[in-house]
């Protein structure tokens, strides 16, 4: 409890701080002259909402040529790039002093995120979108430094070993459809903001009890098709509203009070390995506006 109210009061410190910057004085309400930036294109979607579209960079040194220029007003909404296989590596400097809130490099061929890729960033970012690559590493140990964070995608990589993860700040977190094949029973102790956490298909075997607890916003966990073979007391505590999906593992053993804090939302279980549902299990739970979803894989 001293820990939940600890990371509560550190989230709270952390809201201060930034509320007394305007967003007026952070955001780009101009372009820099297209003929600079080509073949970026620069877009003034609102005044607060510009978008540099690098989809078309042919290299990384030219990525880094782009951003090296001097521009009036170097506080830009959003970075897309799109499809781009020519950027294996986002390099430490390659986006010179311009920040964003949304990085968004998906669908490409990345496979690297160099420590200090984001250092411009650090207290502008909100979204990091790094969806379909092949990125082997990212430095997380950056995170706690990006004190804005509240969305991270990594889904669809090629990430090994579960991540030290530490933000006060950070409520969406994807991971799925990578090798990590591990989760850590201490995983998310310092992430305390978490209410979203997508595991789908990450080779995860065992769920360590108290895994997914103390973090008082959780509301949707998904370790759809996953290797997990038994549900422990105490793996999860969530708040009261929760969506939980744990289809398609091998689960053959739920203990009582496997998950704690839902009072409303949907459990699935389904495609699994359950011969029986538990009255002592399942009675405490359907009791109350839970749906619940056990059925079991058709060729059983
Ligand atoms: C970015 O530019 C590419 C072409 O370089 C285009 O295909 C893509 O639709 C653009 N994306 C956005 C969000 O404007
Ligand atoms: C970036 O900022 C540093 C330190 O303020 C400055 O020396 C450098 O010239 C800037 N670079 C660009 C491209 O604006
Ligand atoms: C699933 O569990 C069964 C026994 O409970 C075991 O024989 C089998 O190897 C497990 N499969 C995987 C993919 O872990």
């Amino acid at each position: 409890m001293a820990m939940i109210m600890l990371s509560l009061l550190t989230f709270a410190l952390v809201g201060v701080l930034t509320e007394g910057v305007k967003a007026e004085d952070m955001w780009a309400s101009t372009c820099p002259d297209a003929g600079l930036i080509t073949p970026c294109v620069c877009t003034v979607i609102d005044k607060t909402l510009t978008e540099m579209n690098c989809s078309a960079i042919a290299s990384e040194e030219e990525l880094a040529k782009v951003f090296s220029q001097k521009f009036t007003e170097t506080g830009f909404f959003t970075l897309h790039i799109e499809a781009n296989h020519h950027l294996k590596v986002l390099r430490e400097g390659a986006l010179g002093n311009t920040t964003f809130q949304h990085i968004r490099m998906y669908n490409g061929a990345l496979e690297k995120v160099e420590e200090g890729a984001l250092s411009a960033s650090t207290s502008t970012v909100t979204h990091l979108d790094f969806f379909n690559n092949n990125l082997k590493s990212f430095p997380y140990h950056t995170l706690p430094s990006l004190t804005r964070l509240e969305y991270l995608d990594l889904q669809m990589n090629s990430l090994q070993g579960f991540p030290v993860l530490s933000s006060a700040t950070l409520t969406t977190l994807y991971l799925s459809f990578n090798p990590l094949g591990e989760l850590p029973g201490d995983a998310f102790i310092n992430t305390p903001a978490l209410s979203y956490i997508n595991l789908r298909k990450t080779g995860i075997k065992e769920v360590p009890a108290g895994t997914f607890t103390g973090l008082p916003m959780l509301s949707e966990v998904d370790l759809w098709a996953n290797e997990v073979h038994e549900l422990v007391e105490g793996v999860l505590e969530t708040s009261s509203q929760s969506w939980i999906y744990l289809a398609n593992n091998n689960i053959s053993s739920i203990a009582p009070n496997f998950i704690t804090g839902i009072t409303y939302g949907f459990i699935d279980v389904s495609s699994n390995r359950l011969r029986e549902l538990k009255e002592k299990v399942w009675h405490p739970l359907l009791d109350q506006a839970i749906k619940l979803d056990a059925s079991r894989p058709q060729t059983m």
